[in-house]
Protein backbone atom coordinates (compact mmCIF):
# COMPACT_ATOMS: atom_id res chain seq x y z
CA UNK A 1 0.00 0.00 0.00
CA UNK A 2 1.40 3.09 -0.90
CA UNK A 3 1.76 6.14 1.49
CA UNK A 4 -1.43 8.05 2.39
CA UNK A 5 -1.07 12.07 3.69
CA UNK A 6 -4.37 13.64 2.96
CA UNK A 7 -6.80 10.44 2.75
CA UNK A 8 -5.01 8.59 5.72
CA UNK A 9 -8.03 9.18 7.98
CA UNK A 10 -10.83 9.50 5.34
CA UNK A 11 -12.41 6.12 5.92
CA UNK A 12 -12.97 7.22 10.25
CA UNK A 13 -16.23 7.26 10.77
CA UNK A 14 -17.73 10.57 11.40
CA UNK A 15 -14.51 12.77 10.26
CA UNK A 16 -16.46 15.34 8.32
CA UNK A 17 -17.31 16.23 12.22
CA UNK A 18 -15.36 18.91 13.97
CA UNK A 19 -15.11 16.08 17.34
CA UNK A 20 -14.10 13.56 15.38
CA UNK A 21 -11.48 15.47 13.55
CA UNK A 22 -10.12 17.17 16.65
CA UNK A 23 -10.11 13.67 18.48
CA UNK A 24 -7.88 12.08 15.61
CA UNK A 25 -5.35 15.20 15.64
CA UNK A 26 -7.02 17.66 13.54
CA UNK A 27 -5.43 21.28 14.00
CA UNK A 28 -2.66 20.27 16.02
CA UNK A 29 -0.64 21.80 12.96
CA UNK A 30 -2.34 25.28 14.07
CA UNK A 31 -1.19 24.65 17.44
CA UNK A 32 2.55 23.85 16.48
CA UNK A 33 2.46 26.52 13.59
CA UNK A 34 1.90 29.23 16.61
CA UNK A 35 5.10 28.00 18.31
CA UNK A 36 6.99 28.85 15.20
CA UNK A 37 7.51 31.71 12.94
CA UNK A 38 5.62 32.53 9.75
CA UNK A 39 8.73 32.61 7.89
CA UNK A 40 9.48 29.29 9.51
CA UNK A 41 6.88 27.71 8.28
CA UNK A 42 7.18 29.42 4.97
CA UNK A 43 10.77 27.76 4.96
CA UNK A 44 9.41 24.22 6.09
CA UNK A 45 6.80 24.15 3.01
CA UNK A 46 9.52 25.10 0.77
CA UNK A 47 12.03 22.27 2.16
CA UNK A 48 8.83 20.35 1.05
CA UNK A 49 9.43 20.70 -2.49
CA UNK A 50 5.61 21.15 -2.56
CA UNK A 51 4.24 21.81 -6.22
CA UNK A 52 0.80 23.23 -7.00
CA UNK A 53 -1.52 20.68 -7.53
CA UNK A 54 -4.04 22.27 -9.35
CA UNK A 55 -2.17 22.28 -12.13
CA UNK A 56 0.95 24.11 -13.34
CA UNK A 57 2.99 22.76 -10.64
CA UNK A 58 4.63 26.07 -9.35
CA UNK A 59 6.32 25.11 -5.97
CA UNK A 60 4.25 26.48 -3.44
CA UNK A 61 7.04 27.38 -0.88
CA UNK A 62 8.52 29.97 -3.66
CA UNK A 63 4.96 31.50 -4.42
CA UNK A 64 4.68 32.18 -1.02
CA UNK A 65 7.98 33.68 -0.41
CA UNK A 66 6.84 35.99 -3.10
CA UNK A 67 4.05 37.88 -1.27
CA UNK A 68 4.66 41.22 -1.06
CA UNK A 69 5.19 41.66 3.03
CA UNK A 70 6.83 45.89 2.40
CA UNK A 71 3.67 47.05 1.27
CA UNK A 72 1.66 47.24 4.67
CA UNK A 73 -1.58 46.10 2.86
CA UNK A 74 -3.59 43.26 4.23
CA UNK A 75 -2.48 40.05 2.43
CA UNK A 76 -5.09 37.20 1.88
CA UNK A 77 -4.91 33.85 0.72
CA UNK A 78 -7.50 32.40 -1.67
CA UNK A 79 -8.09 28.52 -2.09
CA UNK A 80 -9.07 27.84 -5.59
CA UNK A 81 -11.62 25.41 -5.36
CA UNK A 82 -13.28 26.19 -8.60
CA UNK A 83 -12.04 22.39 -9.44
CA UNK A 84 -13.87 22.30 -13.25
CA UNK A 85 -11.32 20.89 -15.59
CA UNK A 86 -12.85 17.67 -17.31
CA UNK A 87 -11.78 14.26 -15.58
CA UNK A 88 -10.78 16.32 -12.54
CA UNK A 89 -12.58 15.84 -9.13
CA UNK A 90 -10.15 14.68 -6.79
CA UNK A 91 -11.17 18.30 -4.66
CA UNK A 92 -14.20 17.81 -4.41
CA UNK A 93 -13.14 14.33 -2.92
CA UNK A 94 -11.40 16.03 -0.16
CA UNK A 95 -13.62 18.56 0.79
CA UNK A 96 -16.79 16.59 0.61
CA UNK A 97 -14.96 13.81 3.27
CA UNK A 98 -12.96 15.88 5.27
CA UNK A 99 -13.32 19.46 5.05
CA UNK A 100 -11.71 20.19 8.54
CA UNK A 101 -8.07 19.18 7.01
CA UNK A 102 -8.82 21.94 4.22
CA UNK A 103 -10.05 24.58 7.35
CA UNK A 104 -6.73 23.26 9.40
CA UNK A 105 -4.83 23.95 5.83
CA UNK A 106 -6.42 27.54 5.85
CA UNK A 107 -5.34 28.52 9.28
CA UNK A 108 -1.90 27.45 9.14
CA UNK A 109 -0.96 28.79 6.01
CA UNK A 110 -2.50 32.25 6.61
CA UNK A 111 -0.99 32.44 9.68
CA UNK A 112 2.51 32.03 7.61
CA UNK A 113 1.24 34.57 5.27
CA UNK A 114 0.21 37.32 7.58
CA UNK A 115 -3.11 36.78 6.25
CA UNK A 116 -6.26 37.77 8.56
CA UNK A 117 -8.85 37.61 5.97
CA UNK A 118 -8.77 34.03 3.47
CA UNK A 119 -11.39 33.00 1.65
CA UNK A 120 -12.26 30.01 0.01
CA UNK A 121 -14.12 30.28 -4.24
CA UNK A 122 -15.73 26.85 -4.73
CA UNK A 123 -16.93 26.16 -8.19
CA UNK A 124 -20.60 26.78 -8.26
CA UNK A 125 -21.98 23.18 -9.28
CA UNK A 126 -20.52 22.06 -5.55
CA UNK A 127 -23.23 23.35 -3.81
CA UNK A 128 -23.53 20.59 -1.30
CA UNK A 129 -20.02 20.36 -0.43
CA UNK A 130 -20.21 24.53 -0.39
CA UNK A 131 -23.19 23.66 2.39
CA UNK A 132 -20.67 20.79 3.96
CA UNK A 133 -17.49 23.50 4.26
CA UNK A 134 -19.90 26.52 5.82
CA UNK A 135 -20.83 24.06 8.21
CA UNK A 136 -17.42 22.79 8.77
CA UNK A 137 -16.10 26.94 9.15
CA UNK A 138 -18.70 27.48 11.79
CA UNK A 139 -17.78 24.31 13.87
CA UNK A 140 -14.27 25.95 13.71
CA UNK A 141 -15.15 29.11 14.66
CA UNK A 142 -17.57 27.92 17.53
CA UNK A 143 -13.98 25.86 18.96
CA UNK A 144 -11.57 28.68 18.60
CA UNK A 145 -10.23 28.69 15.48
CA UNK A 146 -11.42 31.57 13.23
CA UNK A 147 -11.98 34.74 14.38
CA UNK A 148 -10.34 36.87 17.11
CA UNK A 149 -7.22 35.85 19.01
CA UNK A 150 -7.33 32.15 17.72
CA UNK A 151 -6.92 29.97 20.87
CA UNK A 152 -4.92 32.78 23.26
CA UNK A 153 -2.39 33.33 20.20
CA UNK A 154 -3.11 36.75 19.31
CA UNK A 155 -3.89 36.12 15.50
CA UNK A 156 -6.70 36.96 13.96
CA UNK A 157 -8.27 35.13 10.68
CA UNK A 158 -11.55 35.32 9.06
CA UNK A 159 -12.33 32.76 6.37
CA UNK A 160 -15.52 32.97 4.10
CA UNK A 161 -16.72 30.53 1.34
CA UNK A 162 -17.82 32.03 -1.97
CA UNK A 163 -19.66 30.26 -4.37
CA UNK A 164 -18.67 30.20 -7.91
CA UNK A 165 -21.94 30.89 -10.77
CA UNK A 166 -20.73 27.54 -12.81
CA UNK A 167 -17.78 29.65 -15.28
CA UNK A 168 -14.91 27.51 -15.78
CA UNK A 169 -12.85 30.34 -16.38
CA UNK A 170 -12.80 31.40 -13.09
CA UNK A 171 -10.21 28.81 -11.79
CA UNK A 172 -8.07 30.95 -13.35
CA UNK A 173 -6.76 32.93 -10.51
CA UNK A 174 -7.01 36.34 -11.87
CA UNK A 175 -10.68 35.56 -13.18
CA UNK A 176 -11.28 33.48 -9.53
CA UNK A 177 -10.10 37.30 -7.92
CA UNK A 178 -11.77 39.08 -10.06
CA UNK A 179 -15.12 36.98 -9.44
CA UNK A 180 -14.54 37.66 -5.84
CA UNK A 181 -14.36 41.13 -5.93
CA UNK A 182 -17.97 41.12 -7.67
CA UNK A 183 -17.21 40.95 -11.18
CA UNK A 184 -17.34 39.54 -14.23
CA UNK A 185 -14.67 36.52 -14.65
CA UNK A 186 -12.42 37.75 -16.93
CA UNK A 187 -8.89 37.42 -16.70
CA UNK A 188 -6.27 39.93 -15.56
CA UNK A 189 -2.87 40.09 -17.62
CA UNK A 190 -0.09 38.93 -15.85
CA UNK A 191 2.08 40.46 -14.45
CA UNK A 192 1.52 41.95 -11.98
CA UNK A 193 1.01 38.52 -9.90
CA UNK A 194 -1.42 38.28 -7.46
CA UNK A 195 1.50 37.84 -4.44
CA UNK A 196 1.91 41.83 -5.85
CA UNK A 197 -1.70 43.04 -6.61
CA UNK A 198 -4.53 40.33 -5.86
CA UNK A 199 -7.37 40.31 -4.56
CA UNK A 200 -8.46 44.55 -4.18
CA UNK A 201 -4.85 45.07 -5.33
CA UNK A 202 -3.79 43.44 -2.34
CA UNK A 203 -1.07 40.97 -2.52
CA UNK A 204 -2.76 37.55 -2.13
CA UNK A 205 -1.42 33.64 -2.31
CA UNK A 206 -4.17 31.66 -4.62
CA UNK A 207 -3.27 27.81 -3.94
CA UNK A 208 -5.18 25.02 -4.90
CA UNK A 209 -7.47 22.67 -2.27
CA UNK A 210 -4.58 19.82 -2.40
CA UNK A 211 -1.73 21.80 -1.74
CA UNK A 212 -2.89 23.42 1.09
CA UNK A 213 -4.37 20.43 2.62
CA UNK A 214 -1.17 18.99 2.69
CA UNK A 215 0.25 21.94 4.57
CA UNK A 216 -0.88 20.28 7.87
CA UNK A 217 1.33 17.33 7.42
CA UNK A 218 4.64 19.38 6.47
CA UNK A 219 4.21 21.45 9.11
CA UNK A 220 3.67 18.50 12.15
CA UNK A 221 6.34 16.03 10.00
CA UNK A 222 8.86 18.88 8.82
CA UNK A 223 9.05 19.72 4.99
CA UNK A 224 12.54 17.28 4.95
CA UNK A 225 10.45 14.14 5.76
CA UNK A 226 7.98 15.33 3.30
CA UNK A 227 10.64 15.69 0.74
CA UNK A 228 11.68 11.98 1.58
CA UNK A 229 8.65 10.59 0.06
CA UNK A 230 8.19 10.78 -4.47
CA UNK A 231 11.09 11.11 -6.57
CA UNK A 232 13.25 14.14 -8.27
CA UNK A 233 11.53 17.28 -8.04
CA UNK A 234 8.36 15.13 -7.22
CA UNK A 235 7.69 14.96 -3.97
CA UNK A 236 5.50 13.95 -1.87
CA UNK A 237 1.63 12.78 -2.51
CA UNK A 238 -0.96 13.60 -5.29
CA UNK A 239 -4.27 12.50 -5.44
CA UNK A 240 -5.86 11.60 -8.80
CA UNK A 241 -8.75 11.52 -10.53
CA UNK A 242 -9.05 7.83 -12.57
CA UNK A 243 -12.03 7.82 -15.33
CA UNK A 244 -12.72 6.53 -18.39
CA UNK A 245 -12.44 2.60 -19.31
CA UNK A 246 -10.91 1.37 -16.03
CA UNK A 247 -12.55 -1.07 -13.62
CA UNK A 248 -12.00 0.66 -10.59
CA UNK A 249 -12.78 4.53 -11.58
CA UNK A 250 -12.25 6.77 -8.25
CA UNK A 251 -9.87 8.76 -6.34
CA UNK A 252 -6.74 7.81 -5.53
CA UNK A 253 -3.61 8.73 -3.57
CA UNK A 254 -0.31 8.00 -5.32
CA UNK A 255 3.02 8.39 -3.92
CA UNK A 256 4.53 9.98 -7.12
CA UNK A 257 7.05 8.10 -8.57
CA UNK A 258 4.29 5.00 -8.87
CA UNK A 259 4.65 3.90 -12.65
CA UNK A 260 2.12 4.26 -14.94
CA UNK A 261 1.84 0.78 -15.46
CA UNK A 262 1.43 0.00 -12.14
CA UNK A 263 -1.36 3.01 -11.54
CA UNK A 264 -3.54 1.81 -14.53
CA UNK A 265 -3.16 -2.35 -13.57
CA UNK A 266 -3.05 -2.78 -10.15
CA UNK A 267 -5.71 -4.11 -7.95
CA UNK A 268 -4.67 -0.77 -5.79
CA UNK A 269 -5.42 1.69 -7.75
CA UNK A 270 -7.58 1.17 -11.14
CA UNK A 271 -7.43 -2.15 -11.42
CA UNK A 272 -7.08 -2.55 -15.24
CA UNK A 273 -9.13 -2.31 -18.36
CA UNK A 274 -12.64 -3.27 -18.34
CA UNK A 275 -13.42 -6.16 -20.31
CA UNK A 276 -9.60 -6.55 -20.69
CA UNK A 277 -9.57 -4.91 -23.57
CA UNK A 278 -6.78 -2.82 -25.09
CA UNK A 279 -5.64 0.71 -23.90
CA UNK A 280 -5.96 2.97 -26.59
CA UNK A 281 -4.89 6.58 -25.39
CA UNK A 282 -4.63 8.65 -21.94
CA UNK A 283 -4.81 12.10 -20.68
CA UNK A 284 -3.07 11.84 -17.62
CA UNK A 285 -3.66 15.67 -16.74
CA UNK A 286 -7.30 16.67 -17.31
CA UNK A 287 -8.50 17.71 -20.69
CA UNK A 288 -5.64 20.39 -21.11
CA UNK A 289 -3.12 18.34 -21.07
CA UNK A 290 -1.93 16.40 -24.82
CA UNK A 291 -3.33 13.14 -25.17
CA UNK A 292 -1.00 10.24 -24.84
CA UNK A 293 -1.57 6.76 -27.69
CA UNK A 294 -0.52 3.41 -26.46
CA UNK A 295 2.76 3.04 -27.17
CA UNK A 296 3.92 6.37 -25.48
CA UNK A 297 1.81 5.71 -22.34
CA UNK A 298 3.91 2.76 -20.22
CA UNK A 299 7.07 3.93 -21.56
CA UNK A 300 8.56 7.23 -23.03
CA UNK A 301 10.11 7.81 -26.07
CA UNK A 302 13.69 7.26 -24.97
CA UNK A 303 12.22 3.90 -23.55
CA UNK A 304 12.14 4.79 -19.42
CA UNK A 305 9.38 3.30 -17.58
CA UNK A 306 6.73 6.43 -17.94
CA UNK A 307 6.17 7.35 -14.29
CA UNK A 308 3.23 9.48 -12.31
CA UNK A 309 5.64 12.67 -11.88
CA UNK A 310 5.87 16.03 -13.46
CA UNK A 311 9.07 15.07 -15.05
CA UNK A 312 8.43 11.51 -16.85
CA UNK A 313 4.85 12.52 -17.75
CA UNK A 314 6.06 15.21 -19.61
CA UNK A 315 9.29 13.38 -21.17
CA UNK A 316 10.08 14.20 -24.69
CA UNK A 317 7.66 18.05 -24.68
CA UNK A 318 4.68 18.01 -26.71
CA UNK A 319 6.10 15.74 -29.45
CA UNK A 320 5.73 12.68 -27.52
CA UNK A 321 5.04 13.65 -23.92
CA UNK A 322 1.96 15.40 -21.81
CA UNK A 323 1.75 16.44 -18.00
CA UNK A 324 0.50 15.72 -14.52
CA UNK A 325 -1.17 18.58 -14.99
CA UNK A 326 -4.51 18.42 -12.16
CA UNK A 327 -4.53 14.71 -12.02
CA UNK A 328 -7.46 13.97 -14.16
CA UNK A 329 -6.40 10.78 -15.49
CA UNK A 330 -8.15 10.12 -17.98
CA UNK A 331 -8.18 6.28 -19.71
CA UNK A 332 -9.92 5.04 -23.29
CA UNK A 333 -9.76 1.61 -24.96
CA UNK A 334 -10.08 0.85 -28.11
CA UNK A 335 -13.51 1.58 -28.42
CA UNK A 336 -12.82 5.16 -28.36
CA UNK A 337 -13.40 8.04 -30.99
CA UNK A 338 -9.94 10.05 -30.81
CA UNK A 339 -12.06 13.05 -33.14
CA UNK A 340 -15.23 12.63 -30.98
CA UNK A 341 -13.35 12.83 -27.77
CA UNK A 342 -11.34 15.93 -29.33
CA UNK A 343 -14.25 17.37 -30.57
CA UNK A 344 -16.25 17.28 -27.58
CA UNK A 345 -13.65 18.72 -25.04
CA UNK A 346 -13.29 21.75 -28.41
CA UNK A 347 -16.97 21.89 -27.30
CA UNK A 348 -15.96 22.67 -23.88
CA UNK A 349 -13.52 25.35 -24.18
CA UNK A 350 -15.50 27.11 -26.82
CA UNK A 351 -18.49 27.06 -24.54
CA UNK A 352 -16.19 28.50 -21.48
CA UNK A 353 -13.96 31.06 -23.47
CA UNK A 354 -14.60 34.47 -21.56
CA UNK A 355 -14.14 36.12 -25.21
CA UNK A 356 -11.75 39.11 -23.92
CA UNK A 357 -9.07 37.64 -26.68
CA UNK A 358 -9.44 37.23 -30.16
CA UNK A 359 -7.61 34.17 -31.00
CA UNK A 360 -9.19 32.68 -28.24
CA UNK A 361 -13.17 33.41 -28.83
CA UNK A 362 -12.90 33.26 -32.35
CA UNK A 363 -10.45 30.07 -32.73
CA UNK A 364 -12.11 27.80 -30.29
CA UNK A 365 -15.03 28.48 -32.15
CA UNK A 366 -13.35 27.42 -35.11
CA UNK A 367 -11.86 24.05 -33.53
CA UNK A 368 -15.20 23.52 -32.77
CA UNK A 369 -16.91 23.54 -35.90
CA UNK A 370 -14.23 21.75 -37.86
CA UNK A 371 -14.24 19.17 -35.12
CA UNK A 372 -17.94 18.69 -35.47
CA UNK A 373 -18.44 18.77 -39.52
CA UNK A 374 -15.19 15.91 -39.20
CA UNK A 375 -17.09 13.76 -36.83
CA UNK A 376 -20.38 14.00 -38.51
CA UNK A 377 -18.93 13.02 -42.03
CA UNK A 378 -18.92 16.41 -43.43
CA UNK A 379 -15.21 16.98 -42.86
CA UNK A 380 -12.81 18.25 -46.07
CA UNK A 381 -9.74 17.61 -47.34
CA UNK A 382 -7.59 20.53 -46.39
CA UNK A 383 -9.85 20.55 -42.57
CA UNK A 384 -6.86 19.06 -41.05
CA UNK A 385 -4.62 21.67 -41.99
CA UNK A 386 -7.18 24.13 -41.25
CA UNK A 387 -7.18 22.47 -37.78
CA UNK A 388 -3.45 22.76 -36.97
CA UNK A 389 -3.25 26.31 -38.51
CA UNK A 390 -5.80 27.50 -36.14
CA UNK A 391 -4.72 25.96 -33.04
CA UNK A 392 -1.17 27.31 -33.99
CA UNK A 393 -2.83 30.65 -34.14
CA UNK A 394 -3.98 30.48 -30.46
CA UNK A 395 -1.58 29.30 -28.98
CA UNK A 396 0.99 31.78 -27.06
CA UNK A 397 -1.54 34.38 -28.15
CA UNK A 398 -3.87 35.16 -25.46
CA UNK A 399 -4.19 36.35 -21.92
CA UNK A 400 -4.74 33.18 -20.28
CA UNK A 401 -4.02 29.21 -20.77
CA UNK A 402 -7.14 28.62 -21.56
CA UNK A 403 -6.53 29.31 -25.45
CA UNK A 404 -3.67 27.07 -24.73
CA UNK A 405 -5.36 24.44 -23.14
CA UNK A 406 -8.03 24.58 -26.24
CA UNK A 407 -5.25 24.25 -28.45
CA UNK A 408 -3.00 21.92 -27.45
CA UNK A 409 -5.83 18.69 -27.11
CA UNK A 410 -6.38 19.35 -30.96
CA UNK A 411 -2.30 19.47 -32.30
CA UNK A 412 -1.96 16.13 -29.98
CA UNK A 413 -4.70 14.03 -30.97
CA UNK A 414 -3.53 14.82 -34.87
CA UNK A 415 -0.31 14.30 -33.88
CA UNK A 416 -0.94 10.59 -32.73
CA UNK A 417 -4.41 9.63 -34.23
CA UNK A 418 -3.78 11.35 -38.03
CA UNK A 419 -5.02 8.39 -39.60
CA UNK A 420 -8.38 8.98 -37.58
CA UNK A 421 -8.91 11.84 -38.83
CA UNK A 422 -8.56 11.23 -42.25
CA UNK A 423 -10.43 8.03 -41.77
CA UNK A 424 -13.40 10.31 -40.88
CA UNK A 425 -12.94 12.52 -43.74
CA UNK A 426 -12.77 9.53 -46.06
CA UNK A 427 -15.82 7.51 -45.45
CA UNK A 428 -18.19 9.98 -44.42
CA UNK A 429 -21.29 7.50 -45.60
CA UNK A 430 -19.38 5.21 -42.11
CA UNK A 431 -19.13 8.11 -40.43
CA UNK A 432 -22.85 9.14 -40.70
CA UNK A 433 -24.07 5.95 -39.40
CA UNK A 434 -22.24 6.24 -36.73
CA UNK A 435 -19.62 3.51 -38.00
CA UNK A 436 -16.69 4.91 -36.42
CA UNK A 437 -13.26 4.27 -36.41
CA UNK A 438 -13.04 1.57 -33.97
CA UNK A 439 -9.73 -0.68 -35.15
CA UNK A 440 -10.23 -0.06 -38.58
CA UNK A 441 -7.66 0.42 -41.10
P1 LIG B 1 0.87 29.53 -14.27
O1 LIG B 1 2.03 28.68 -14.64
O2 LIG B 1 0.65 30.80 -15.03
O3 LIG B 1 1.00 29.97 -12.75
C1 LIG B 1 1.24 29.11 -11.69
C2 LIG B 1 1.18 29.88 -10.41
O4 LIG B 1 2.44 30.46 -10.13
C3 LIG B 1 0.20 31.04 -10.37
O5 LIG B 1 -0.38 31.09 -9.08
C4 LIG B 1 1.06 32.27 -10.60
O6 LIG B 1 0.53 33.44 -10.00
C5 LIG B 1 2.35 31.85 -9.94
N1 LIG B 1 3.51 32.51 -10.54
C6 LIG B 1 4.11 32.13 -11.70
N2 LIG B 1 5.17 32.95 -11.95
C7 LIG B 1 5.22 33.83 -10.93
C8 LIG B 1 6.07 34.94 -10.62
N3 LIG B 1 7.10 35.27 -11.39
N4 LIG B 1 5.82 35.65 -9.50
C9 LIG B 1 4.77 35.31 -8.70
N5 LIG B 1 3.93 34.27 -8.93
C10 LIG B 1 4.16 33.56 -10.04
O7 LIG B 1 -0.42 28.60 -14.38
P2 LIG B 1 -1.93 28.78 -13.90
O8 LIG B 1 -2.65 29.71 -14.80
O9 LIG B 1 -2.01 29.09 -12.45
O10 LIG B 1 -2.52 27.32 -14.08
C11 LIG B 1 -2.59 26.66 -15.33
C12 LIG B 1 -2.81 25.18 -15.07
O11 LIG B 1 -4.02 25.00 -14.39
C13 LIG B 1 -2.90 24.33 -16.31
O12 LIG B 1 -1.65 23.70 -16.48
C14 LIG B 1 -4.00 23.31 -16.03
O13 LIG B 1 -3.44 22.01 -15.89
C15 LIG B 1 -4.54 23.73 -14.71
N6 LIG B 1 -5.99 23.79 -14.66
C16 LIG B 1 -6.59 23.18 -13.59
C17 LIG B 1 -7.95 23.21 -13.42
C18 LIG B 1 -8.58 22.48 -12.28
O14 LIG B 1 -9.82 22.33 -12.26
N7 LIG B 1 -7.83 22.02 -11.31
C19 LIG B 1 -8.81 23.93 -14.38
C20 LIG B 1 -8.08 24.50 -15.47
C21 LIG B 1 -6.72 24.43 -15.59
FE1 LIG C 1 -10.64 34.77 -22.09
FE2 LIG C 1 -9.74 32.85 -23.73
FE3 LIG C 1 -8.44 35.12 -23.52
FE4 LIG C 1 -8.45 33.43 -21.47
S1 LIG C 1 -7.54 33.06 -23.46
S2 LIG C 1 -8.69 35.64 -21.38
S3 LIG C 1 -10.53 32.59 -21.67
S4 LIG C 1 -10.55 34.85 -24.31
Amino acid sequence: MGRKILLEKINIPGIKTYEVYRQNGGYASVEKAFKMTPDEITEEVKTSGLRGRGGAGFPVGMKWSFIDKKSGKPRHLVCNADESEPGTFKDRYLMEYIPHLLIEGMITSSYALGANLSYIYIRGEYMWVFKTLERAIKEAYAAGWLGKNIQGSGYDLDLHVHCGAGAYICGEETALIESLEGKRGNPRIKPPFPAVSGLWQNPTVVNNVESIAAVPWIVMNTGAEYAKIGIERSTGTKLISASGHIKNPGVYEIELGVSVEEFINSDEYCGGMIDDRPLKALVPGGSSVPILPAHLIYKTAAGNDRLMTYESLSDGGFATGSMLGSGGFIVYNDTTCIVRNTWNFSRFYHHESCGQCTPCREGTGWLEKVLHRIENGHGREEDIELLLSIQSKIEGNTICPLGDAASWPVAAAIRHFREEFEYHIRFPEKIKNRDHFVNEP
